[in-house]
């Protein structure tokens, strides 16, 4: 009976999780699919926030290549899960999970010491382009152009 009910539970999961991607891959439509376009309503505070966060991603991409101290933190971050999407609908309960693995790999880097720099922007990186994947696919090259490998 136990055995079922977790079976249960698993399977309940598997269905949400499989229709919240679903939801949020035909929103993937509306915005973000194309890099670099503004959207017809003028830019969300999130989109903004976003070009800032490619911003401090290259910075810290530079600096660790060079050998030099990480660009400052960039406390307006903290903020990402109040920052107006250009579609509501993009704040769900994925968007939410998704935006404390980023400010907690951010952080990590942060909190790194400074041979291990690299690896922890690497882990910043996999977090933008996990929610990327699924939330809005569009800017995944951008995302990749910002891995250390590519120069
Ligand atoms: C939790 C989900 C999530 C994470 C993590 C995330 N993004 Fe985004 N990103 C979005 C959403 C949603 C949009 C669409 C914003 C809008 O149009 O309002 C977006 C938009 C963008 C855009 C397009 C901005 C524009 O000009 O319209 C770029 C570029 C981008 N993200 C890069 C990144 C990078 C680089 C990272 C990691 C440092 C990252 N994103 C992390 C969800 C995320």
């Amino acid at each position: 009976m136990k055995r079922n009910f977790h079976f249960l539970i698993i399977l309940i999961s598997i269905v949400l999780v499989a229709q919240c991607n679903l939801h949020t891959n035909k929103q993937a439509e509306a915005v973000c699919t194309k890099e670099g376009q503004v959207n017809p309503n003028g830019d969300s505070e999130l989109a903004l926030l976003m070009r800032q966060m490619t911003k401090h991603a290259e910075a810290t991409k530079k600096a660790l290549q060079a050998g030099e101290e990480l660009p400052a933190y960039p406390s307006e971050v903290d903020a990402i899960d109040t920052a107006e999407p250009t579609n509501p609908d993009k704040h769900n309960p994925g968007f939410y999970s998704g935006t404390k693995f980023y400010l907690a790999a951010l952080k990590a880097l942060y909190a790194s010491r400074k041979e291990d720099r690299a690896k922890h922007y690497e882990m910043v990186l996999n977090t933008c382009s996990s929610c990327h994947s699924v939330v809005c696919p569009g800017p995944l090259k951008k995302i990749g152009r910002l891995r250390m490998q590519d120069n």
